[in-house]
């Protein structure tokens, strides 16, 4: 066979085709338990930073353990899960929404109407974490909250204060929104924009909500509002709807609700 035959430069870019492959499949197999860790991290990371205990340099691991108590909420009625009720190998650090969703044993369907999240499926119960001060008394909880944006499904945490009203941070860990546009959800600068804005009204109605512009000064409401980001008003819609969806009563309202009746903000 000629060197520069058809079928030798054919058989020349199928091997290397399948080595590639080869090598390709290796990498993709051999790194999934390291990217499993590092997501599992990256959630973490992020409750830590919502809850305002993520430092420089910090030991996620060790301040999650030291610093969050994490405990699993029926989003029906806001009560602790009972164990039993709780898959096997389902943890509040493993905790994987999209399959407790899609599962007909542990996720229900949202109607339409009430779908201000676009998710369609939530899962029937959902961790909420908590971080005490040092007398034990509850200082923040952190809530995990999901909705659909322009492009994707943004995951992230919510915390709120101990009066169950003011937000205290905001982040994300996972979403397909676009780089410099929607993708600025992760911006620090949008996030502390939520610092210390009201959820809900002093009658418990949910009154938070992202601007197409600016918050303007002497705004009556704006303790309930928040920029929004230019070129990117579908996206932080979808923040808003996702906020708005998991703060009401298909969220976390009767949880919120019973955990402000039954002080949970006191020392244990
Ligand atoms: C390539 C491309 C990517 C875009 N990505 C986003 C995005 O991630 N989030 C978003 O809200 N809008 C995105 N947009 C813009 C939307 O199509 C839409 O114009 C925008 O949400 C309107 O926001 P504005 O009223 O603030 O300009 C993108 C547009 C283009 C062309």
């Amino acid at each position: 066979m000629a060197s520069d035959s058809k079928s030798k430069i054919l058989l020349v870019t199928l091997a290397v085709c399948a080595v590639c492959a080869v090598l390709v499949s290796v990498a993709a197999v051999g790194l999934k338990p390291r990217q499993e860790v590092n997501q599992r991290l990256e959630k973490l990371r992020n409750i830590l930073d919502a809850g305002g205990l993520l430092r420089a340099g910090a030991d996620v691991p060790e301040i999650y353990n030291r610093r969050i108590e994490a405990d699993f909420i029926r989003l029906a009625d806001g009560a602790s899960m009972p164990e039993n009720g709780i898959p096997e190998g389902v943890t509040p650090e493993t905790f994987d929404f999209r399959r407790l969703a899609a599962n007909p044993e542990t996720g229900r369907t949202i109607e339409p109407k009430n779908d201000l999240a676009g998710l369609r499926r939530i899962p029937e119960f959902m961790p909420v974490y908590s971080v005490r001060d040092a007398a034990g008394k509850l200082s923040k909880v952190i809530l995990p909250v999901a909705g659909k944006g322009l492009w994707s499904t943004m995951f992230g945490f919510l915390a709120l204060d101990a009066d169950f009203r003011t937000i205290r941070g905001f982040t994300f860990y996972e979403h397909g929104e676009t780089p410099g546009l929607g993708g600025e959800i992760d911006n620090p600068r949008w996030q502390e924009k939520w610092q210390g804005k009201l959820a809900f009204s002093e009658d418990g109605q949910v009154m938070i909500e992202v601007l197409r512009g600016s918050v303007e000064a002497g705004d009556p409401l704006a303790p309930y509002r928040v920029d929004g980001i230019s070129g990117a008003t579908k996206t932080t819609q979808g923040v808003q709807g996702l906020v708005r969806f998991w703060l009401g009563g298909n969220g976390y309202g009767p949880f919120l609700d019973r955990a402000a009746e039954e002080g949970l903000n006191g020392a244990r």
